[in-house]
């Protein structure tokens, strides 16, 4: 923001000069004109240079508005939480599943910066603590700053009665902001509002809600609606005016008044009743006097409203027989993006002590089958990084829309059903899901650019966790697999966005979503292995406790990591066996080099060059699981270039795939070029891959049929397409089907014409509408055909 600024303001200066420059030479040229008395000279001249000014200004306007618009949005957020922050959230949610939105009264309670209070804003630069200066210029301190999108704003209240508020700053991205006006710096705030219903957001098809409602069709056992929220990155704005930035935490308490024939969770700890701690809560403050009177009276046209001075009771009706009522408390502080909600028919099964799932009924079983080994995960990443600190662990399966693998949410972990495949080969992902108690929703990113730090840290964790309960070499098998990914990811970034290959990223102005890469998870995971071997497990497994211990409950950033882990081995040096200049120096060639990373040497400190020896500093896992797999896959793979059909494939395949599992067969696809139609033919016969329930399976088979343009498997993929909408599947599929036509170079009109054009089109003509708006939009910018022959 600052060299943003800086930057716009030595353009104006330089365009300012050159703009006196040639006003003067305007006023030589009427002298010398007059001198002459040639008057058309004059005029025509008079005209060229009028015409080169306006133009020289346009850059200058068009700097303005580009500044304008991003003055106020720091971290992906309008809000000033350098400012005013709140600490509680009390909240109440009516969900109405038929007209499909969600009618809220959302009470902050704040902190103000008091040393921000009396001064003068327009002139104020803030420290931030990762050392950023952020100018708040144009903002008052006397305002609340919330971020919003899609959002009806009913009414606000402050403690001594209505305040007001207006639309700030707006952005497609980014929402609007919402801005309260509070003169006397008001502690509790009362929002009420709604969220778009379903004319509304049908009316607005390109609009990007965290929320999906679903009718019975889309569901598990069709019989009842579901809904449910994906709030990370910058979504929670959708469906609560909040500061949605993960810098700032706070805990909240929730009553939700939803459908009594369905079941709620949210990212809280369940009460049927009002936890007895509630109601034994101080009365002072004015502080949950609000939210317990509520809640006691049951009623809600009654008074309860006046100890806020509201003189404009909200239209909530009664609860009716077909509402049920419900209780949530959050203890621990936590970020907007991990605000969760979801509603529908399902019911939960025992794991273990504190250790739920739930699912719909007609998929409990499976689920509960699927997930046994949750409550071992549990006590293993306990025994790694620290106690537990969440009280309860619970895994929510979502219908197929979901459009994520897992979800992280507190309490209750959000999980796609397409990791359930009855032999228990995908549950890396709930380790994964669960590592993030610890490294996300303990140990926050404190911005969208330090992601790394949430995923990285916890594809290691979770590979730390697997390893415990299922061995190294499966351990390291996930590892090599996570390998292949990162190669392909990396090979294709440094083509299009080779900053994005960074660890530490740039994503201001940017959705954060582009942040959502290999690069944070993979390359992340490398670095820490590398951090591992560097150390040594033990000493490594001592700073990493250290570091959950000290930032729990709050944010860190890649900078402080940095910081710290070279503070500790420089406290640590009698213990390792590294040079710790070098180390440093390497360090900062993970977490700020492009690419792959080499190693490097010098004397940095001294101010010496510093060199590379141009070998990488990737740690080499092998598996030799999966080497089998690879063997066979380049067999297969040279028989079929050489003859073209199936002779010797099915031998090769017949002997050696017998005791393969999952992953010897991702190995094994994800190797395969691009196969005969007999071979492609043989092994779907043999193996069933395109009606496989496994669903990494399944999708690493129809990249391969779309790669040989096996046809004979696109019913199925279709399929598979119109119900699985987890982006990670859906996006790359589509993408495969649409580079087929882009290559073909084709016109638009004959594009039809195109086997896997047609599928990709026909398909999603009908899935669209059943996707989350976060796969919809993805999927979108693909089938923009304008920017194809780009
Ligand atoms: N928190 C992420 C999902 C996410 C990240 C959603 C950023 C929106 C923005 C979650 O923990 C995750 O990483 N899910 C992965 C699974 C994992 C095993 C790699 C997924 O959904 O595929
Ligand atoms: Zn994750």
């Amino acid at each position: 923001m600052f060299h943003k600024v800086n930057a716009i303001i030595f353009i104006n200066c330089k365009l300012f000069f050159i703009s006196i420059i040639m006003w003067l030479l305007c006023v030589i040229m009427i002298f010398a004109s007059m001198k002459f008395n040639k008057p058309t000279f004059l005029k025509v001249h008079l005209l060229v240079f009028l015409c080169f000014i306006l133009v020289m200004h346009i850059p200058v306007f068009a700097q303005n508005q580009l500044f304008n618009k991003s003055k106020n949005i720091q971290n992906h957020s309008f809000s000033n939480y350098h400012i005013v922050r709140p600490y509680k959230l009390d909240l109440e949610l009516d969900i109405n599943m038929q007209d499909e939105y969600i009618h809220g009264i959302a009470i902050y309670h704040l902190k103000w910066n008091r040393d921000l209070k009396k001064v003068d804003l327009s002139k104020a630069t803030i420290r931030t603590s990762n050392g950023v200066v952020s100018g708040l210029v144009n903002q008052t301190n006397d305002k609340i700053i919330l971020d919003t999108k899609g959002l009806i704003i009913e009414s606000v209240y402050g403690l001594n009665g209505v305040l007001n508020w207006k639309y700030g700053d707006s952005t497609e991205i980014f929402g609007k902001a919402l801005e309260i006006s509070s003169p006397s710096y008001d502690t509790i705030i009362q929002i009420h509002y709604r969220t778009w219903n379903k004319t509304e957001t049908k009316r607005n098809p390109n609009f990007i809600s965290a929320i999906q409602w679903l009718n019975p069709s889309q569901t598990h056992d069709k019989k009842h609606p579901f809904m449910f929220s994906q709030s990370q990155a910058i979504l929670a704005r959708t469906w609560l005016p909040c500061m949605d930035v993960p810098a700032v935490k706070f805990t909240y308490n929730a009553v939700v008044n939803y459908p009594s024939e369905l079941n709620v969770v949210m990212s809280a700890q369940k009460f049927a009743d009002i936890p007895s701690f509630l109601k034994v809560y101080p009365n002072k403050n004015g502080e949950f006097r609000y939210f317990i009177k509520r809640k006691l009276s049951n009623n809600h046209s009654d008074s309860h409203r006046d100890n806020l001075n509201n003189p404009n009771p909200s239209n909530l009706s009664n609860l009716s027989n077909l509402t049920k009522r419900i209780y949530f408390h959050q203890s621990l502080p936590i970020t907007s993006y991990l605000m969760a909600i979801a509603v529908g028919d399902f019911q939960s099964k025992k794991l273990g002590e504190n250790c739920l799932v739930y699912a719909e009924p007609g998929l409990l079983e499976k689920a509960a089958y699927e997930f046994a080994d949750l409550p071992k995960m549990i006590d293993s990443a306990s025994a790694l990084y620290g106690k537990y600190a969440w009280k309860e662990y619970n895994v929510l399966v979502l219908p197929p829309s979901f459009p994520f693998g897992g979800m992280e949410n507190p309490v209750v972990t959000f999980a796609t059903p397409t990791i359930i495949t009855g032999d228990r080969s995908l549950v890396s992902l709930l380790a994964h899901e669960l590592a993030h108690s610890w490294s996300g929703n303990l140990v926050t990113n404190e911005t969208w650019n330090d992601f790394w730090l949430n995923e990285g840290f916890t594809v290691y964790f979770e590979s730390r966790i697997m390893e415990k309960i299922y061995g190294k070499d499966y351990a390291d098998m996930l590892t090599v697999l996570g390998l292949g990914e990162l190669k392909k990811t990396m090979a294709d970034l440094m083509q299009t966005a080779p900053a994005d290959t960074r660890l530490k990223l740039s994503l201001n102005g940017r959705n954060p979503d582009d942040g959502l890469t290999d690069i944070a998870y993979e390359k992340g995971r490398f670095f820490l292995l590398w951090c591992e071997q560097q150390l040594g497990r033990k000493q490594w497994d001592k700073f990493l406790n250290q570091y959950f211990k000290k930032h729990a409950f709050s944010t860190s950033n890649t900078e402080m990591f940095v910081k710290e882990l070279n503070q500790f081995c420089s406290a640590n040096q009698k213990n390792l066996k590294i040079n710790l200049d070098d180390f440093s120096l390497n360090v900062k060639q993970w977490v700020y080099g492009i690419g792959f990373p080499t190693m490097q040497f010098g004397n940095a400190a001294s101010g010496g060059p510093v060199e590379s020896t141009g070998q990488t500093l990737m740690p080499l896992i092998k598996s030799t699981f999966l080497d089998q797999a690879q063997k066979i896959a380049r067999v297969v793979n040279g028989i079929n270039k050489d003859h073209g059909d199936c002779v010797g494939v099915p031998e090769m395949v017949n002997l050696y795939t017998k005791n393969w599992t999952t992953h010897h067969f991702l190995h094994f696809l994800r190797n395969l070029d691009s196969l005969s139609f007999a071979n492609m033919q043989f092994l779907d016969s043999k193996f069933g891959f395109s009606k496989t329930e496994n669903s990494e399976i399944a999708f690493d088979w129809f990249q391969l049929c779309i790669k040989s343009r096996y046809a004979v498997a696109y019913p199925d993929l279709a399929n598979f397409l119109k119900k699985v909408g987890r982006r990670k599947f859906a996006l790359p599929l589509y993408e495969s089907l649409i580079e087929v036509c882009r290559t073909k170079g084709q016109k638009v009109d004959d594009l039809n014409k195109i086997p896997e054009c047609e599928l990709a089109f026909n398909t999603y003509e009908i899935a669209r509408s059943g996707y989350h708006s976060v796969t919809q939009n993805s999927i979108d910018a693909l089938f923009q055909i304008d920017s194809w022959t780009k």
